[in-house]
Parts: C-alpha cells; sequence; structure tokens
C-alpha cells in the first residue's frame, strides 16, 4: 500500500499523486493541478493550518501534550515558568538556564506608570476586565516600538520575556481597577503566580502570604491552560503575526478571540449557567431544554476532543485541593449532577461531547475568590506563552502572510443607479 493519494480531474484526465506526510497532504500540489479551483473549508474543519513542533493533540485518544511531555506529567511535577521556557525554547530548562530565565521574567514585572495613571483611569468603573486585558496588552506596543523589528530573534525574544512577566501585573491592575482598590507594584521576591495573587489580593498587610495550596494550584491551572495548538485565539495569533504587526498587537488579537463564549470566555459562561440551574433539582430540566436547542450545556464539548479532555481530569482533582482550604464551591454538586446526567444521555454520547477545560476551572476561581469577569483573563495569563511560542515558530519558517480565498457567491456585475432610480 502506498502512502498517497491520487486526484483526477475529470475534465481534462489529469491527475497528480501526492503523499500523505505527518497525516496531511500538500495543498500546494492540489493548487498545482487545479489552479482556480479552491478549497471550501468554512471554520478550518479539515485544514492543517501549519507544520508545527510544539504541542501534540489528539482529541480521539483525550492526549495532551507540550513539545511531547504529557500534560499530566507536567502539571504533577513542573511550574508555569518552567513550561513556558519548555514551550518557549522547545527543550526543559537546566537549572542555569531556569534561574536566569526565572530572573529575566522577574525584571520585567512591571508596567510603565502611565498604564496605572492614565490608560487605566479611562475606562468606566465596571469595564470588563477582559475587555481592558485586551487593550491593554494591544497598548504595551506603543510603549516598546523596537517590537516591530519581528525578523530579529534577539528582539523577539526580548518580547517573549516581557509580555510573560507583563500580562499578570496588568490583569491584576484591570482587577484592581475594577474593585476601586489601590494598584498593586510586583513583588519580585514572590514566585510568579504567588506575585499574581499578591497583586490581586494584597490590602495593608506588609507583605502578602499567599495560602501555598492555592497558589500550586493556581499554577497548576496556568500548566494546563499554556497552549493548545491551532485553537482559535492561536489562529488570531497566527494571522496578525503573519502580516508583520508586533506581537503585543497581535496577542491583543488572540486575546480577543480568546474572550469569546465558544473559546476560552465559556469558563465565566459555565459559572453564570450553575448559577441559573440554582440547584441540582433543576438540572433535568435543564438537559432537556439544551436538547430541545434553547441553549448550549458550557463548558461541554470541543471541536478536537471527542473523548473527556484531559486538562477537565486535572482541573477536577485540583478543585478538590483547593475546596480542602476555601470550602467547597456550593456549585459543585450541580456541576457533578450536570456531569452525570450529560454523560448518560444519548444526546451527548451520540456527539461526544464531554466535558472540556473550563467546565470545573470557574468553580476552582470562584471559590479562591476571584470574580466572573476575571475567569477568561486567568486563561489568557499562562496562554500568552502558547500564543507567543506559535507566533516564533510561524516566523521563523518564514511563513507568508496568511490569506485565505473565498467562494464567491453575490451578485453579478451590475451598473451603479442613483438615488433617485432606487425602489
Ligand atoms: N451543548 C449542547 N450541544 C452541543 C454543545 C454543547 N456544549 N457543543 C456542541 N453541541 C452539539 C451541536 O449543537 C451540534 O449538534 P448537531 O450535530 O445536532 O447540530 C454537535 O454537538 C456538534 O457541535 P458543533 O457546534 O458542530 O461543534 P464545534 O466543533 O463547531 O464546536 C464548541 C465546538 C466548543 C464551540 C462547542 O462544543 C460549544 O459551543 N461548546 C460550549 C462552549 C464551550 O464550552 N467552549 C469551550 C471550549 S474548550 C476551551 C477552549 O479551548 O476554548
Amino acid at each position: 500500500m502506498t502512502d498517497s493519494i491520487t486526484v483526477t480531474d475529470n475534465r481534462t484526465g489529469e491527475a497528480v499523486e501526492i503523499p500523505i506526510v505527518d497525516g496531511g497532504i500538500s495543498a500546494g500540489e492540489l493548487r498545482k493541478l487545479l489552479p482556480g479551483v479552491w478549497f471550501y473549508d468554512p471554520a478550518f474543519m479539515t485544514t492543517a493550518l501549519a507544520s508545527s513542533s510544539v504541542t501534540y493533540l489528539d482529541g480521539d485518544g483525550g492526549i495532551l501534550r507540550y513539545r511531547g511531555y504529557p500534560i499530566e506529567q507536567l502539571a504533577e511535577r513542573s511550574s508555569y515558568l518552567e513550561v513556558a521556557y519548555l514551550l518557549v525554547h522547545g527543550e526543559l530548562p537546566n537549572a542555569e538556564q531556569l534561574r536566569t530565565w526565572t530572573e529575566d521574567i522577574r525584571m520585567h514585572t512591571y508596567l510603565h506608570d502611565n498604564f496605572r495613571k492614565r490608560f487605566l483611569d479611562g475606562f468606566h468603573y465596571d469595564a470588563h476586565p477582559m475587555g481592558m486585558l485586551v487593550s491593554g496588552i494591544a497598548a504595551l506596543s506603543t510603549f516598546y516600538p523596537e517590537a516591530k523589528d519581528v525578523v530579529d530573534p534577539q528582539v523577539r525574544h526580548r518580547q517573549i520575556i516581557r509580555m510573560i512577566a507583563k500580562v499578570p501585573t496588568l490583569a491584576a491592575a484591570c482587577h484592581r481597577y475594577s474593585a476601586g482598590m489601590p494598584f498593586v507594584y510586583p513583588d519580585n521576591g514572590l514566585s510568579f503566580t504567588e506575585n499574581f495573587l499578591s497583586m490581586m489580593w494584597k490590602v495593608a498587610e506588609p507583605r502578602y502570604e499567599p495560602d501555598p495550596v492555592l497558589a500550586h494550584a493556581l499554577d497548576v491551572l496556568f500548566i494546563l491552560h499554556a497552549d493548545h495548538e491551532q485553537n482559535c485565539g492561536t489562529l488570531a495569533m497566527r494571522t496578525v503575526g503573519s502580516a508583520h504587526a508586533d506581537p503585543y498587537i497581535a496577542a491583543s488579537a488572540a486575546a480577543a478571540a480568546l474572550s469569546g463564549p465558544r473559546h476560552g470566555g465559556a469558563n465565566e459562561q459555565v459559572l453564570r449557567m450553575l448559577s441559573q440551574i440554582g440547584h441540582v433539582d433543576n438540572v433535568d430540566a435543564f438537559i432537556s431544554d439544551v436538547k430541545a436547542g434553547k441553549g448550549k450545556l458550557m463548558g461541554f464539548g470541543h471541536r478536537v476532543y471527542k473523548n473527556y479532555d484531559p486538562r477537565a481530569k486535572i482541573v477536577k482533582q485540583t478543585a478538590d485541593a483547593v475546596f480542602e482550604v476555601t470550602g467547597r464551591n456550593p456549585l459543585l454538586d450541580i456541576a457533578l449532577k450536570l456531569e452525570e446526567a450529560a454523560l448518560s444521555d444519548e444526546y451527548f454520547v451520540s456527539r461526544k461531547l464531554y466535558p472540556n477545560v473550563d467546565f470545573y476551572s470557574g468553580l476552582i476561581y470562584q471559590a479562591m475568590g476571584f470574580p466572573t469577569g476575571m475567569f477568561t483573563v486567568l486563561f489568557a495569563i499562562p496562554r500568552v506563552a502558547g500564543w507567543l511560542t506559535h507566533w516564533q515558530e510561524m516566523i521563523d519558517q518564514d511563513s507568508k502572510i496568511y490569506r485565505p480565498r473565498q467562494l464567491y457567491v453575490g451578485a453579478d456585475r451590475r451598473d451603479y443607479l442613483p438615488l433617485e432610480q432606487r425602489k
């Protein structure tokens, strides 16, 4: 058996044999045979966007690996900053590399003071933190004009460090602004995640002492959210990056995509849904409504996973550790009942709809005291590492500007009518 396909153009009888390589066939070969005929693939259901060596995802097997390392091992044994290094550099760091990387990130956690004094002050008091974050990441571009030199690897690396370091500071600042609380400067004596918690919650104490269990749980969640191959946000990062816009602008576009309720915004919607259901007794009625097309079961389903999302399993285990400290989130019972009802219901089973990463994460965030508006921001903070890794890989591969084709189905040529002649 040959690992190839043969496509014949029945209009001419011409054929082309295309090898199947790494699970794909080259559209370039088809283009040679079929000039002017485009592949109609709305929502990229069957398109491989890139060759990538960042993240492996087997949706049927429920497998996720960063740079070859199983997500379960990384969640158990690594830290977010080490995982960010792994994503960006392709290999786990040795002790010296990790020390330098951590130090570099730590040295860049501060934001220009204009962010606090001028930029954030411009928002309405109840601005959604995700909207503030999207604009804040884009605004970072104006502080680092050198970032436009995207082909220089050293300049790129500086922006990668800056963005991983500054986004938590920006995220916490968005929260403090909406809570009417003074801005907390980074405490560079704390770890990455502890420092974020300090910037979120510090009040008048000389030094904020984060609960180690909660800091660790958040670090695990950061690991789980750090990358997820070619999702909608990463596509936005790559698309804007392919025009050689600077990485802040591109990451802002990625964060904008992430904010949608079908994507990272789902974690916020899950909490709203659980609150609306209100009681375990209402679960069956809610499931019936979903099956009748009255809304979606948020936190369920995935374009690629047709099996339990491996991240959701780890989130569920992490929830137990968090609830030991914070007390059990009363919405957990509703979530467990929903999961049980859906996983035994023909509608969900036949469509292979399983809980995704967003189903349980919001319960943890809520138990830790985060307002719902911050949930997607908490997804974005670690995903910055994944976006930047894909952006860097794309530029290293010297990718062309992204420019798909369309199948035009609009009006034929027609002449402009003056206003008085139109019906
Ligand atoms: N509740 C009820 N029905 C669903 C759901 C759901 N959550 N998800 C999919 N379906 C149904 C859908 O109606 C369709 O049914 P039918 O074949 O009868 O038309 C079928 O399942 C296939 O769904 P689809 O919409 O074609 O699948 P998709 O791959 O285009 O969409 C999705 C994937 C994630 C957008 C969708 O499952 C969804 O909207 N889920 C809820 C939002 C959510 O939890 N998003 C977070 C995704 S994971 C975090 C991330 O990485 O972004």
